[in-house]
C-alpha cells in the first residue's frame, strides 16, 4: 500500500518538527526566518523517508526557491512514488505576529494524483458534506449560491455564515453578502484553515468563498475530498509570464474550472500541525525541554482526526 499508516505517522512527525522549528520565531516579526526554519526541517525529514517523492506544490519554482521547489525529488529513492504538496508555514504573518491560525502542512497522494498548481491565485468555493456535489458553483452569483444553500439546509440567510479572506478584491462579494443579510467570518490570512471550517458544523461556517492562493487551494482540496466535502477552483492569471509558467506546468486550459476530483484523484493524506493556536488545533506548546504538538489529519477517506504528540528536541 502506497499511502500506508507508517507513512502517515512519519508525516505527522515531520509537520510537528517543522512547526516546532518555527517556535523560536513566533511573535518575532521574522516571517522569512520562520519559513526557512520550517522548510529546512521539513525537507531534511522528507529526505529520510523510504519514498520516491516529487514536490508538486512547493516553495516556488526552481529559479525562485532553493528548497522544496516544484519538481524537487525527495526521499531515499527506494519506496512508493508519491506526489507531495508542502506548505511549511501556512500563515507566515500569523507566526511573525503571534496571531492564531498558523500551521505547517503536508499533503501527499500517489504519483500523478495531485494537480500541479502554479504560484498564482485561485477563485474557490467550498461547502460541507451535507451539500450535494455540484449544488454550489463559483460561476453562480453570490445570491444564487446563498439561495441554493438556504433551500437545501432550510436555513434563513441570517443563519448562514460565509468565510472569506478580508481583501479589497472581495469588496463586491462582501457587499452582496451584507445586502443578503448573511453573516461573514473574515480571515486576515490562512485560507487553508478557512476552507476547512466548512467540514464540521461546530465551526459555524457554511460556505467558504473568494480568491486565495492556488497552491493552498490544491492542498485544502485534498483534505476536503477525504471528508467528502465540496470544493471547486479556477486559477487566475495576471500576467503573460504567469500564463506561460502555468502552461509549462501542464495546465492546458487556463480558464478551466476544476472540480475536486480533478484536483486530487484517488486517496490522499493531509497533515497540518498548529504553530500558533487556531480554530482547528492548538499551536506548539513548550514544557521544559519537550514540545507538545497538535496535528489534524485526514487519512484516505477517514474523517478529521486530531493527534497530540510530545517531542524532545536535542
Ligand atoms: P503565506 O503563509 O504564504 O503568507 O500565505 C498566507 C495566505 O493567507 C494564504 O492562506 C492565502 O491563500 C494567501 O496568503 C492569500 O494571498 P494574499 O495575501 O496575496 O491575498
Amino acid at each position: 500500500m502506497k499511502l500506508s499508516r507508517e507513512l502517515l505517522n512519519n508525516l505527522i512527525d515531520i509537520t510537528s518538527n517543522s512547526a516546532i522549528a518555527c517556535y523560536p520565531y513566533i511573535g518575532k516579526k521574522e516571517k522569512i526566518l520562520a519559513d526557512k526554519a520550517a522548510t529546512d526541517v521539513m525537507r531534511n525529514h522528507l529526505n529520510k523517508l523510504n519514498i520516491r517523492g516529487r514536490v508538486v506544490i512547493g516553495e516556488g519554482e526552481l529559479d525562485e526557491a532553493p528548497m522544496l521547489y516544484i519538481g524537487e525529488k525527495l526521499g531515499k529513492g527506494n519506496g512508493p512514488e508519491i506526489d507531495i504538496a508542502v506548505d511549511p508555514v501556512e500563515g507566515t504573518n500569523f507566526v511573525a505576529n503571534n496571531l492564531p491560525g498558523s500551521m505547517s502542512v503536508l499533503t501527499v497522494a500517489e504519483k500523478g494524483n495531485l494537480l500541479n498548481a502554479p504560484e498564482t491565485y485561485m477563485n474557490k468555493i467550498a461547502s460541507g458534506n451535507h451539500i450535494p456535489k455540484g449544488a454550489l458553483d463559483i460561476d453562480f452569483t453570490v445570491e444564487k449560491n446563498i439561495n441554493i444553500y438556504s433551500e437545501i439546509t432550510n436555513k434563513k440567510n441570517s443563519e448562514i455564515t460565509v468565510c472569506i479572506l478580508d481583501r479589497p478584491r472581495h469588496n463586491k462579494i462582501i457587499s452582496e453578502l451584507k445586502r443578503l443579510n448573511v453573516n461573514i467570518k473574515f480571515i486576515t490570512d490562512g485560507d487553508v484553515s478557512g476552507a476547512l471550517l466548512v467540514s464540521n458544523k461546530k465551526f459555524n461556517v457554511d460556505i467558504f468563498m473568494g480568491i486565495g492562493g492556488g497552491p493552498e487551494g490544491v492542498i485544502v482540496a485534498a483534505a476536503l475530498d477525504s471528508l467528502n466535502c465540496n470544493f471547486q477552483g479556477r486559477f487566475l492569471f495576471k500576467t503573460e509570464v504567469d500564463k506561460k509558467r502555468a502552461k509549462k506546468m501542464g495546465i492546458k486550459e487556463l480558464n478551466k474550472k476544476y472540480e475536486i476530483d480533478e484536483i486530487v484523484k484517488g486517496e490522499s493524506i493531509f497533515c497540518a500541525t498548529g504553530i500558533t493556536d487556531g480554530d482547528l488545533m492548538n499551536g506548539v506548546m513548550k514544557r521544559n525541554d519537550n514540545y507538545i504538538t497538535e496535528t489534524i489529519i485526514t487519512y484516505k477517506k477517514s474523517g478529521l482526526e486530531l493527534i497530540k504528540k510530545e517531542f524532545t528536541i536535542t
